[in-house]
């Protein structure tokens, strides 16, 4: 049976593991036969929202931009991921609305165990004043007030992230039965 398009968009701190997730979900989808595509943060900034920077309209811009690709993906069939900082609640509220099925994931994870884990080594830099408007630590980021699903990735493994992930979409009617 054909599966509905739908936007799957996580939203959260930088190496909270929205990347991660977004792509082991894409596994997981694919593996079900569903036509899947990820629009994360850090590609999207190499080709369609290259040259954009991290003011706050330059990153409503982008999560314009990728909204506007996961609603045209979404509406002709495809499952569209999302996987942006995304730090603005309105932007985050506007593409919502005009997209019809919306799933948004809240990856909460803390500073401190950002910044040891710093994957990318940009807390530190952060931390130390060096990156100026660095999301979390000097720029702001509002959680989402009702997200579909929030992963805390202090404390859960990613399998059970995925999981949860998965069992909501299952409960929203996402899956064929
Ligand atoms: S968003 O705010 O526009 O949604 P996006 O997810 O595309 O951000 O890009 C975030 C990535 O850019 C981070 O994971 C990090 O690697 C990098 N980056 C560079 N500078 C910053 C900054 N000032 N704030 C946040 N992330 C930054």
């Amino acid at each position: 049976m054909e599966h509905k398009g739908f936007t799957i968009w996580f939203t959260g701190l930088s190496g909270a593991g929205k990347s991660t997730l977004a792509n082991l979900l894409e596994k997981e989808l694919r593996s079900r036969s569903m036509k899947v595509e990820v629009l994360d943060g850090d590609v999207v900034r190499t080709h369609l929202s290259k040259g954009l920077g991290f003011s706050k309209e330059d990153r409503d811009t982008n999560i314009r931009r990728i909204g506007w690709v996961c609603e045209v993906l979404s509406r002709n069939g495809v499952v569209a991921i999302a996987a942006a900082i995304s730090p603005y609640r309105d932007i985050r509220n506007e593409v919502r609305a005009n997209i019809s099925n919306f799933v948004e994931v809240y990856v909460q994870a803390s500073i401190p165990v950002l910044a040891e884990r710093d994957v990318k080594g940009l807390y530190k830099k952060a931390l130390a004043g060096e990156i100026k408007n660095f999301t979390g630590v000097s720029d702001p980021y509002e959680a989402p007030e009702n997200p579909e699903v929030v992963c805390n990735s202090d404390s859960e493994t990613v399998s059970e992230s995925l999981t949860n992930i998965l069992n909501t979409l299952q409960r929203l009617g996402y899956f064929p039965s």
